[in-house]
Order: C-alpha cells, then sequence, then structure tokens
C-alpha cells in the first residue's frame, strides 16, 4: 500500500478513473464519498477524510481529485503533507458557469487554488481544463475587494501537465450490429489484418499501430475506396422498393442517386475481399437515423437547444430515433417531460441505463452520437460512442476541438439541424462513415505509463525538504 486515493465525490467520471488506477495499479487504497450533494463535499471532505483515513507509514503518494480541498486536508493531517500530493481536475470552477456570481460561490474556485498551491503536482483532463483555470486565476481574484494575491498563476504553472482521462475502451464487439461490424471487418482485411476488424472501434489500447494506419488509410484517400465495397452491406440495392410507410416522400427524393454516393461504383476489385456480400441487409436503407445523446441530465448539457433541433427535425417530416441516456438526478429539468411526450414514437431509449452492458449496446445500436454541451472539459460519453462506431457531432467550443477534428464539429445550432437534417435524408452517409481522429491517446494503454510514472514515488527528499520548502520560500516571496 503505497498510493493513498481520495475522491471526496465517487461518482461518473470520478468514479471511473478512481476505480481504474486502483485495479491497474499496485498498492493503492481508496477513500471516498458518494456524489451526492456536491456542495457539501467540496465544504466539508476535508475534515471527513481527517478522521477517517488512517495513519500508514507506508503511504508514498496521496492522488486526490479537485473536489477535496488538499489545503484543509493537509493542515489537518500533517501526517500527509510529506507524502507527493498529485491534484487531478476532471473540471475546474474558476470557469464553471455558474448563474448569479455570488459570495459562497466563490468558494469552490478559491478551494482549488489553495489545493494546487499545496499539491506537488497538478493534473489536468485536458489543455482546455489547464489553460482556462491558469489564465482565469487573476481575473478571478478580482472579486477580492481589497489586499489580492499576486501571480499565482506564476506559482501554480510549473506543477501542471495535461493527461488525458484514460478510457478503458470495451470489447464491443459482441454488440454491434452486423453492418457496423462487417464496416470495420472490410477495412481491416483490406489492411490484411486479421483480427484488426477490432481496433478499429473495439480496442484501440491493444491496436495503437494498427489505427495509426488505419487512420493513414484514410488520410491517403483510401477511405472512399474502401467504403466502396459497403454498399453491398449498408445501402439500398438500386430498385429494391421502398416502403412507403417508413420513408417520407422527402426521404425518397433525396434517396442517394448512384451519381452522389462516393460508395457505388469504382474500385470494384475491392468488393471481392467480401464474399459474404450475400448477407445484404435489405432494410438498412430504410431504417432511420438513430441519435444518441448520452450526457447527464443537466442545464449546462443544454438539452434545450437539442430538442428545440429534433423537433424541428420531426415537424419538416424527418425520420429518426432517438436514445437518451445519461445520469439523471433528483431534478430533471421540465424540458426533459415536455420533450418526451412531444417526440412520442422516436424515442428508443430514455434514462439512464445502469447496465454497462446495456449502455454500451445502445450506443452500437446508434448512428450519430450529439453533444450539445455549454460546459465540458473531457466528455468520455462522446469517445465511448465514437468507439461503438457513431459519427460525432460537437460544439466548435470547449474541450471538443482539442479532441475531434474539425469536420465533426458545428459553430451554431442552425449548423446541426443541417447535418442532422442532412443524416436523416442520408443515414448510409453516417453509417459508412470511417471516423476520422485518433482514439489511440485517450486510450489506458496509451496512458498508463504516463500514470503509473505519475504515482510512483520519488525520493521523498524531493518532496519532504527541498520540493516543500523552495515552494514555502516563493510563496512567501510572492505574497
Ligand atoms: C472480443 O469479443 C469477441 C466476441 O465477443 C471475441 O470473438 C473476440 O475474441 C474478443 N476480442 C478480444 C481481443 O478479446
Amino acid at each position: 500500500m503505497s498510493v493513498l486515493i481520495i475522491e471526496a465525490f465517487y461518482g461518473g467520471s470520478h468514479k471511473q478513473l478512481v476505480d481504474l488506477l486502483q485495479e491497474e495499479i499496485e498498492g493503492c487504497i481508496i477513500h471516498t464519498l458518494p456524489a451526492k450533494k456536491w456542495h457539501w463535499k467540496a465544504r466539508t471532505a476535508a475534515i471527513y477524510f481527517m478522521q477517517t483515513i488512517p495513519a500508514n507509514d507506508n503511504y508514498r503518494i496521496l492522488f486526490a481529485s479537485s473536489v477535496l480541498n488538499l489545503a484543509e486536508l493537509i493542515a489537518l493531517r500533517p501526517d500527509l503533507g510529506k507524502l507527493k500530493k498529485v491534484l487531478y481536475f476532471h473540471e475546474n470552477q474558476l470557469v464553471y458557469p455558474v448563474q448569479k456570481c455570488q459570495e459562497r460561490d466563490f468558494q469552490y474556485g478559491y478551494n482549488q487554488i489553495l489545493s494546487c498551491l499545496v499539491a506537488d503536482v497538478v493534473v489536468f483532463n485536458s489543455a482546455f481544463n489547464m489553460e482556462s483555470f491558469l489564465t482565469s486565476i487573476s481575473k478571478f481574484l478580482k472579486l477580492i475587494p481589497d489586499h489580492r494575491p499576486k501571480d499565482l498563476e506564476k506559482l501554480i504553472r510549473p506543477k501542471c501537465q495535461v493527461l488525458y482521462f484514460p478510457i478503458r475502451f470495451p470489447n464491443v464487439s459482441r454488440f454491434m450490429p452486423e453492418c457496423k461490424l462487417a464496416h470495420f471487418q472490410k477495412v481491416a482485411d483490406v489492411k490484411g489484418n486479421e483480427d484488426a476488424s477490432l481496433s478499429v472501434g473495439l480496442h484501440f489500447q491493444q491496436k495503437n499501430d494498427a489505427i495509426k494506419n488505419l487512420m493513414e488509410i484514410s488520410d491517403s484517400g483510401f477511405e472512399s475506396a474502401l467504403s466502396d465495397a459497403e454498399p453491398a452491406h449498408c445501402t439500398t440495392h438500386q430498385g429494391r422498393p421502398h416502403n412507403p410507410l417508413t420513408r417520407s416522400e422527402e426521404e425518397m427524393k433525396s434517396k442517394p442517386s448512384e451519381g452522389t454516393n462516393p460508395c457505388q461504383e469504382k474500385d470494384k476489385q475491392l468488393v471481392t475481399y467480401y464474399p459474404d456480400n450475400s448477407m445484404a441487409k435489405t432494410d438498412d436503407q430504410q431504417r432511420p437515423l438513430h441519435i444518441v445523446w448520452p450526457h447527464r441530465w443537466e442545464h449546462d448539457k443544454d438539452p434545450e437547444t437539442f430538442f428545440k433541433i429534433l423537433l424541428k427535425l420531426k415537424e419538416n417530416m424527418l425520420h429518426f430515433h432517438l436514445s437518451m441516456l445519461g445520469e439523471t438526478f433528483t431534478d430533471v429539468p421540465d424540458i426533459f417531460i415536455e420533450a418526451r411526450n412531444a417526440l412520442g414514437s422516436s424515442v428508443l431509449h430514455w434514462g439512464y441505463l445502469p447496465s454497462k452492458d446495456d449502455y454500451f449496446q445502445t450506443l452500437c445500436m446508434a448512428d450519430v452520437v450529439v453533444s450539445t454541451a455549454k460546459h465540458e472539459f473531457f466528455g468520455v460519453a462522446m469517445l465511448e460512442a465514437v468507439h461503438c462506431g457513431c459519427y460525432p457531432l460537437c460544439p466548435k467550443a470547449l474541450v471538443y476541438p482539442e479532441i475531434f477534428p474539425a469536420e465533426y464539429l458545428y459553430s451554431t445550432p442552425e449548423q446541426l439541424y443541417k447535418r442532422l437534417q442532412h443524416f436523416c435524408r442520408k443515414p448510409d452517409i453516417v453509417r459508412m462513415h470511417l471516423y476520422k481522429g485518433e482514439m489511440a491517446p485517450f486510450s489506458w494503454a496509451a496512458l498508463r505509463g504516463k500514470f503509473r510514472f505519475l504515482l510512483t514515488a520519488e525520493p521523498r527528499e524531493d518532496f519532504v525538504t527541498d520540493g516543500a520548502k523552495s515552494q514555502t520560500c516563493s510563496l512567501r516571496q510572492n505574497l
């Protein structure tokens, strides 16, 4: 036992990270508080952990998320002050959208600044999180009426680094509908890599090189050639009758024609790689676009904008299916109840799926994953959905440009509407799409080494004597 992990808000991505570290890194011991009433945890967790964490000479590292007021805990428990203290930011309170800037809200951002001053290493889950925090410090402290601290950004920045939230992408091949699986299979077969089918969407962590190769393929324009082999599985066959009950006149008119579908001609030789063409899914073209929204049911994810767009699609006779996943809390915004009624039979799933299998299965059945977030520092759910073969659509803001290539970003709700309208008319476009971004940098496989290094004790002297002393000195000089 050498790593003491403290999580004052043990739920969602905070839980996911702590569980992963405990499973993957030897010698971790976890102390947690349940993920309820965030404000109270942020205010009072330190005194709770003061009383519940037993003293232990074997601890070398303290790892805590920034919900904990680290400065308070270290003052209350001087024995823990000797450890290498790592503070992990899933979110920061300096740019968290607060309805009204009330004085009591100042405290949460202030606590995070104090915790940074006490920590030895400060880690952020994205560059957006880090930069938005560091560059907001001085403005944030202007709320103090007089005698403001100076140059805190300069003190804190040298301790900071970005370590993306590590995701252990599960093997979801058993949940993949035939069409998606066939699509991945083809890409893999063309590469001549027997089981790279799984590496495309299924377990990047073991297949970084295969992925890289695949990315190179798509970059070098091979992607359309690969997709050419697809129609046998995922698109309509010429002359097949359409079911008038499931397709509006508008959709009929906009059915991809031979000329516009890049997947229907040239490079016929690729088709010969797939002798299973006979398994063509004849109903695929008629299946409406399946949109998934896997976010917490809260205002900062902007469900209002999302529902407005869906209702407009419906008004315009565009067909789609919807799965509303994501965690719900005690106060579900009213908009969810209104939207549920208005969307009626378009809804496939409504509500949190507590079983991970059910969750991933639903993601695997979906075509497009949408974010309308007004606030996002990382977004595990979007990446998990992409892993399951969904086409992402996210705001061109917040953390998203750091994670997703520009083609998956929209600037305005109108642009999001237009993209979805287009996809509703031609679901094949997304079904045949091969994701162009990188997934490997977010996988546990890629990040494991860095997390191990972070949670490895370095010689105590570095942190107990020299490190702590110089930190204290520079603080004194600056304040
Ligand atoms: C993933 O799951 C599929 C089917 O459930 C299985 O055939 C395959 O071997 C698994 N892959 C790995 C790498 O575990």
